[in-house]
């Protein structure tokens, strides 16, 4: 049977690998909300304008809320025939309310209906991203508040390097996933501009009022041109690219709780609502939604790239292959969304395991560079003399098996004459990092500072 919405030249349907390598409604039936939506909005335009009468839109707004409530209730039955979730709809919509149904689609194409709602999906889906990343912002500033004070090593290259404080830790990653969230408002905004009224790629003859659908539909204002309004995906890549570097932040920190929960390290554990045990070693806590965090950038970068590889090089305006689009979307949304769940449980759960961090946060001639910035500021040295001074320092503690608060005064002044007593105030860990407090430095008092700002900002 020829296809019920453009049939009409056809005298035979589509075969069954046609129907199979076409049809978009199994997964674009999400957009189900937002093209009811814009429906409305379009029909309500119609009608003002006079194209269709105000009956007819009112017999299409009662039928396209029967048809919410069959979606809703999971009681409408989507076809493959049918293609898409729009002309799904749309056949519906004729099936229930007769003639006015077929007016509809009067001064629209589906090329700017798809890409009208596939801007309303991102765009509530952007929102609902921005909560869920605030949401874990909030959970690791209060966390990072709680632990302000807690000494770790700070790491450069993996190697001990200068003693930092848990919490200054965690707020790093507030800032980041800020500018995450930050990219996701950037990207909102550039994309809210309604392609509604385009038509197929030319505009239409039919007196329209375009700024009065973008108005309904909340969009800042019509898209200035038909042939882009309806052959652009670059909003979905933008959302994408945000997506992305967002994913590999939640990497890092993913592989960060790997590595501070492994034995060796035994800086944190996580909480047994986040671990998964052994089927053979019954000692085993494994951190396996880290670990799957971590890994979880392929589908989102993949899904980048994968959209970008389908938009390169197609001609304007539509082709089908912008249908390959929404799945990419979708699925990166959705590994998001649970990426960023996992990392607000793990994160929200998780204890630090402060004697040990302690420990190592003096380990490694953590304090060298505080020993080099003492000789620098009590006896006026260079800091490049100072830095070698400290190095041999280092060395000698090495050979000897102390840290350095263990060397004695001795000792150092066969090296440097000039020093007093007084170093040993300095060495320490807790002197280390009291004494960082230049802006966004890892001092405590620092860190209790920012974490309330975030926390506050967060909370109002
Ligand atoms: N399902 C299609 C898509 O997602 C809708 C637009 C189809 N337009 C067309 N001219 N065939 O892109």
């Amino acid at each position: 049977m020829a296809n019920q919405q453009w049939g009409g030249r056809f005298a035979e349907g589509p075969s069954a690998i046609m129907e199979q390598i076409n049809a978009s409604v199994d997964f674009d039936k999400r957009l189900w909300h937002q093209d009811i939506k814009g429906s409305l909005a379009h029909s309500e335009m119609l009608a003002k304008m006079g194209i269709i009468s105000q009956q007819d839109k009112m017999t299409i707004h009662e039928g396209l809320a029967r048809i919410k409530t069959e979606i809703e209730n999971d009681q409408f039955q989507f076809s493959r025939a049918l293609e898409d979730i729009h002309m799904n709809i749309e056949a519906r919509l004729a099936d229930n309310i007769g003639e006015a149904g077929k007016r509809l689609h009067t001064g629209r194409s589906r090329n700017d209906q798809v890409a009208t709602d596939f801007r309303l999906w991102v765009r509530d889906n952007i929102d609902a991203m921005i909560l869920s990343t605030e949401h874990l912002m909030l959970t690791l500033a209060q966390r990072a508040e709680e632990y302000a004070d807690t000494a770790m090593p700070g790491f450069t290259h993996l190697q001990s390097a200068q003693p930092v404080t848990f919490g200054h830790h965690l707020l790093a990653y507030v800032e980041m996933l800020s500018r995450d969230k930050g990219r996701l408002i950037d990207a909102r905004n550039r994309l809210n501009e309604s392609p509604l009224g385009a038509a197929a790629l030319a505009g239409t003859s039919f007196p329209i009022d375009r700024q009065m659908t973008a108005k309904l539909l909340e969009f800042d204002r019509p898209m200035a041109n038909s042939l882009d309004a309806v052959s652009d995906r670059d909003f979905a890549l933008e959302y994408l690219s945000a997506l992305s570097i967002m994913a590999m932040h939640l990497s890092r920190m993913a592989e960060e709780i790997v590595i501070w929960c492994s034995s060796p390290f035994s800086f944190i554990k996580l909480s047994d609502a986040y671990t998964t045990g052994s089927s053979i070693m019954p000692q085993k806590r494994n951190p396996d939604a880290a670990e799957l965090v971590r890994a979880k950038i392929g589908r989102v970068s993949g899904a980048l790239i994968g959209l970008l590889t389908v938009m390169k090089g197609l001609p304007l305006a539509y082709a089908k292959d912008m249908q390959e689009d929404k799945e990419q979307v979708f699925a990166a949304t959705d590994t998001m969304m649970l990426c960023l769940a996992a990392c607000s449980g793990m994160i929200g759960d998780l204890q630090a395991n402060k004697e040990n961090m302690r420990r190592w946060a003096g380990s490694g001639f953590s304090t060298a560079t505080d020993l080099a910035d003492w000789l620098v500021q009590k006896l006026q040295m260079p800091f490049r003399t100072a830095h070698h001074v400290t190095g041999q320092i280092v060395s000698l503690a090495e050979q000897k098996n102390l840290t350095l608060d263990q060397v004695s005064i001795e000792d150092m002044q066969k090296i440097e004459p000039k020093i007093t007593q007084d170093i040993f105030s300095v060495l320490s860990v807790e002197a280390s990092l009291a004494s960082r407090v230049s802006e966004g430095g890892t001092a405590p008092s620092n860190v209790i500072t920012q974490a309330q700002k975030w926390i506050k900002i967060l909370q109002d």
